[in-house]
C-alpha cells in the first residue's frame, strides 16, 4: 500500500487542525466503517456566505488526517454553495489518489463538512442546493 506524496504531505504536517470558538457551523460525523469520529468547524460570513475559516478534528487514521486537511484548504474562500463541490472524490484527486481500502476514511471530511453546513443552514434559516440531512 503506497501513499501519495501529497497525502504524507498532509499527513505529516496537517493544516487547520483544532477548533473555532463561537463558530457559524459545527458537524460531527462517525465512520460507519471504522468507528472514528471527525468534527469539522466553519467560520461563515453571514452577509456573502463565504467560508472564511475551517478547522477539523479527528480520530481517525493518516488517511483521515490527511484528507480532512486538503478538504479544510478546498473549503476556505468558498461560499457555502461551492462548498458542496469538495466531494470525498474531489479531495482525493486533489491527494493523487487514496489506497482502496482507505477511501471510506476520505468520507469523514466530507459527511462532517455538509454536517456543518446543515447546523449553519438551520441556525439561518436557508437551504442549500443539493445539502440533505446528515443521518
Ligand atoms: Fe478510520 Fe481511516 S480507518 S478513518
Ligand atoms: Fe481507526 Fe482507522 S480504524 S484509525
Amino acid at each position: 500500500m503506497a501513499y501519495s506524496e501529497k497525502v504524507m504531505d498532509h499527513f505529516q504536517h496537517p493544516r487547520n487542525v483544532g477548533e473555532i470558538e463561537n463558530a457559524s457551523g459545527v458537524g460531527t460525523v462517525g465512520n460507519a466503517k471504522c468507528g472514528d469520529i471527525m468534527r469539522i468547524f466553519l467560520d461563515i460570513d453571514d452577509e456573502t456566505h463565504i467560508i472564511k475559516d475551517c478547522k477539523f478534528k479527528t480520530f481517525g487514521c493518516g488517511a483521515a488526517v490527511a484528507t480532512s486537511s486538503m478538504a479544510t484548504e478546498m473549503v476556505m474562500g468558498k461560499t457555502i454553495e461551492e462548498a458542496m463541490e469538495v466531494t470525498n472524490k474531489a479531495v482525493m484527486e486533489a491527494l493523487d489518489g487514496l489506497p482502496p481500502v482507505k477511501v471510506h476514511c476520505s468520507l469523514l471530511a466530507e459527511e462532517a463538512i455538509h454536517a456543518a453546513l446543515w447546523d449553519y443552514a438551520q441556525k439561518h434559516h436557508i437551504e442549500i442546493k443539493g445539502l440533505k440531512k446528515p443521518k
